[in-house]
Parts: structure tokens; C-alpha cells; sequence
């Protein structure tokens, strides 16, 4: 077993930053988070997700990062030392099964991205009729070996970037890769903002309408802050093991989570003027990425270039995640198994390829095959975000509030003392112990449908 003097791990404050919102900032940003807002309630989503990040995603957040230092290991082992002879490590199992669940749909959807950064160099799928774009995004999605083939180069690539290690792999890939992402979308923003539809795309996204926030609005919020920020399933707690002991936490946490939210936002002020220019319903989901929007890009000048930096912004947002949700199993079988982290990343690649392989196929081949309507893609999109993220992230919450308790969570916070948030520390330990656990069970009663 690896220890700890030899554990590889971030090596700067900027990494740090960058690897951790490089987890955070992915594919949610861009299709999930505006879309929600402008269909929610404009402001008043916003607001509301703002109390969900709050009270649910940062705390969350800072006890899983604060768990993973104070352990330097990977989630199972980290639980099995700090409550042993008990089950909570069954929570990071649950988090490795997660992972796996998540990527094998996650990971076709980036292969998408990946098929349509080549295919806005070719200029193909570009077209002013939507029918059309439908028809190149229905051809993709229709033809088995196309989607294995780009699902293996989103792997191959993955992998080969853990291979390379946190410091030379994670922190070096992320910390190149998160400001050109923000140069990117800025200046994709500023493009839109001169289009007529401007002022229309802005109202969608940002005008207040209270009236639509209900309870269903409430927790939608709550679900998306918890995928956003990659949090319950032992995410963050493995990038938490790689943090340094002298890392402000809860500042670090605070600024992925603003930092997360500028890119969502940003991501909305790209994309829904252009869409209101020209007519488009804003659609959420695979719809709006992968059919309005190259429709889109058709009638705007320099479309097909416009095009290609959307794509590879999306896909460098779809890397910083995929990299976090890899590392989650290979560290488990790398320092649970004693494999050689080599293999483990090979082991990890395999199986998501397998399970990915299935859910590519759900869309083609094995569209036949259902579980209560839902082809495989579904189900474990509707698994992992409905059930394992939000019982992570309630277990998680006790498990810090009251197992490992006050005393020792503020000692772990604070740097050992040499930071001076004991209040901080004391309202989060609040929070995690009643406000976060019973916000979670509401919403995941909800995703499962009993209210
Ligand atoms: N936060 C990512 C997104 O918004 O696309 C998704 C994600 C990444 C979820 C990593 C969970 C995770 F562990």
C-alpha cells in the first residue's frame, strides 16, 4: 500500500483550483444549468439554486474534500479508518459504483461532443434547417460503431492523461485546460451579445418570475447543485486526499462553486441569444446542443468556426469531469487492491468501455431492451442522479456531522488551527448534521417519485 509520504498529489493552489473545478464544470454547465434557469424561473431559479449550493453543495462539498485530506486515501479506506468496524464504508462503494454508472452514460454523450468537434471541421451536420442537423445527430446516434469508435477515443484519452498521474496528469491537463475554457466561452459570450436576439436570450435567462418557483423548482435545484458539483459519490473526497495541508478548504470550495457558477451562467449568455435570433425553441438536453445549435450556427457569420469552438469548449469542460469520475475506482483498486496504478487504469477504462458500450448500443441495437421504460442509458443516468448521488451526499453529511463530529471536523477545517474559522466550522457542522441531510431526503423522495 502506497503511504502517504509518497502519494502523489496537487502541488499549487491554482491546480488545486483548476482540478477541482475542472470536476465541477462539465457537461451540466452547458446544457442542463441554463437551460433549467430560463425554463424555472429566470432569477428566481437562479436564487434558489443559490440557497441549494449553500445549504446542500458547499457544505457537502468542504466535508467530503476535509474527509479526504484528514484520511489521504481513497473513499473506502478513508471511512473504514475513521469509523472502523462499522459500515460506513459501504458509502464509498457506493460512490465507485456511481462512478462507473455515470460515466458509462456520461462518456457517450462526451463522445458526441468529441464526433462533432471533427465533424465541425469537415463543415458536416451544419445546416440552417433543423430537420437536417436532426437527421446528422439521429445518423450518429443510429450507427453502433460510430459511437464505440469516439466513446474510445474519449477514453483512450483519459486514461492516457491519469496514466501521467495528479500532479503531471490531473493538475498539469486542467490547469492549461480551465482558462482557455474561460477564454473561449468569453468570448463566444461576447459574439452573442451583439445578435438581435440578445436582449430576448438575456429575459429568457435572467428576467424573475417567482411565480413559477414552486416545491418541483425547489428540488430540481437542489439535483442539479449536487451533479454540478460533483458531489456524494466520493469525488471530491478523492481529490480532497490529494489536497495540501496548508489548503484553505472552505475557500477553495467557495470559489469553485462562484467560479462553476460564472461558467453556467456565461454558458447561457453564449448560447440563448443566438438561439432567440433565430427563432429556436430553447430546448434542453442532447436537443439543444446537438441539433439547435449547429442549426444555429448555420446563420451566423463564421458559423462553422463559432461551431468548432463550441465544440472543443464543451469538450475541454467534458475532460476536467471525466477525469475526476475516472479517478474515483482507479484509486480504490489502486490502493485497495494494491494494483499498479497502470492497471488499474486499464481495469477502470475496460469496465466503463463495457458499460458504456451498452449504453451506446441502448440507442441503436438494443433499443428493445427496457427497465420500466428506461433504456440502459436512462436507467443509469436515473440510478445515479436519483439515487446514489443524493444517499451519498445524506450519508456523507451525518456521517461528518455526527460520527466524526464537531471537535474534530473544525481541528481539520481550520489547518490543525492556524486558520481562524472555529464559526465557520461550527455553522457548517449545524448544517451538516440537520439542514443538508433533510433538504436531500426531500429531493430524493422526489426523484424517486413518492411526492
Ligand atoms: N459536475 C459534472 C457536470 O456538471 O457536468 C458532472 C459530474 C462530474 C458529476 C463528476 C459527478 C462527478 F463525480
Amino acid at each position: 500500500m502506497t503511504t502517504s509520504a509518497q502519494r502523489d498529489g496537487f502541488t499549487s493552489t491554482l491546480g488545486v483550483l483548476a482540478a477541482t473545478l475542472g470536476s465541477a464544470v462539465g457537461l451540466g454547465n452547458i446544457w442542463k444549468f441554463p437551460a433549467l434557469t430560463g425554463a424555472n424561473g429566470g432569477a428566481g431559479f437562479l436564487l434558489v439554486y443559490l440557497f441549494a449550493t449553500l445549504l446542500v453543495g458547499l457544505p457537502v462539498m468542504i466535508a467530503e474534500i476535509t474527509l479526504g485530506r484528514r484520511a489521504r486515501a481513497n473513499p473506502i479506506a478513508a471511512l473504514k479508518g475513521m469509523a472502523p468496524g462499522r459500515p460506513w464504508w459501504l458509502v464509498g462503494v457506493s460512490g465507485m459504483v456511481a462512478a462507473f454508472m455515470i460515466m458509462a452514460f456520461y462518456s457517450e454523450v462526451v463522445a458526441w461532443v468529441f464526433a462533432y468537434v471533427w465533424k465541425s471541421l469537415e463543415g458536416s451536420a451544419l445546416s440552417s434547417d433543423a430537420a437536417v442537423t436532426e437527421g446528422a445527430f439521429a445518423a450518429l446516434v443510429a450507427s453502433p460503431w460510430q459511437s464505440l469508435i469516439w466513446q474510445w477515443v474519449v477514453l483512450l484519452l483519459i486514461g492516457g492523461i491519469l496514466l501521467r498521474g495528479v500532479a503531471r496528469g490531473i493538475e498539469a491537463v486542467t490547469k492549461r485546460l480551465m482558462p482557455l475554457l474561460f477564454l473561449l466561452l468569453a468570448a463566444l459570450c461576447v459574439f452573442s451579445l451583439t445578435l438581435d436576439g440578445a436582449r430576448e436570450g438575456l429575459a429568457f435567462l435572467f428576467s424573475p418570475d417567482f411565480s413559477r418557483v414552486n416545491a418541483g423548482v425547489v428540488l430540481t435545484a437542489v439535483g442539479l447543485a449536487f451533479f454540478k458539483m460533483s458531489i456524494g459519490m466520493g469525488t471530491m473526497m478523492t481529490y480532497g486526499s490529494y489536497f495540501r495541508a496548508d489548503q484553505n478548504i472552505p475557500q477553495t470550495a467557495a470559489r469553485v462553486m462562484c467560479a462553476d457558477l460564472a461558467v453556467s451562467l456565461l454558458a447561457g449568455i453564449a448560447i440563448f441569444p443566438a438561439v432567440f435570433t433565430f427563432g429556436f425553441e430553447p430546448t434542453a438536453g442532447p436537443s439543444l446542443v446537438f441539433i439547435t445549435l449547429p442549426a444555429v450556427f448555420a446563420q451566423l457569420p463564421f458559423g462553422q468556426g463559432l461551431m468548432f469552438v463550441f465544440f472543443v469548449l464543451t469538450s475541454i469542460a467534458a475532460i476536467g469531469a471525466m477525469l475526476s469520475l475516472l479517478e474515483v475506482p482507479v484509486l480504490v483498486l489502486h490502493e485497495r487492491l494494491g494494483m499498479k496504478r497502470s492497471n488499474a487504469i486499464a481495469v477502470c477504462v475496460l469496465i466503463v468501455g463495457v458499460l458504456g458500450a451498452g449504453c451506446a448500443l441502448s440507442m441503436n441495437l438494443l433499443a428493445d431492451w427496457r427497465v420500466q421504460g428506461r433504456n440502459l442509458f436512462d436507467l443509469m443516468d436515473f440510478l445515479s442522479s436519483n439515487v446514489l448521488l443524493p444517499l451519498g451526499g445524506i450519508l456523507i453529511a451525518l456521517f461528518t456531522g455526527w460520527v466524526w463530529g464537531r471537535d474534530a471536523f473544525s481541528r481539520a477545517v481550520s489547518n490543525e488551527g492556524s486558520l481562524d474559522n472555529r464559526r465557520l466550522a461550527g455553522g457548517l457542522v449545524l448544517i451538516l448534521r440537520y439542514v443538508s441531510p433533510l433538504l436531500i431526503f426531500i429531493v430524493m423522495l422526489n426523484g424517486l417519485g413518492f411526492i
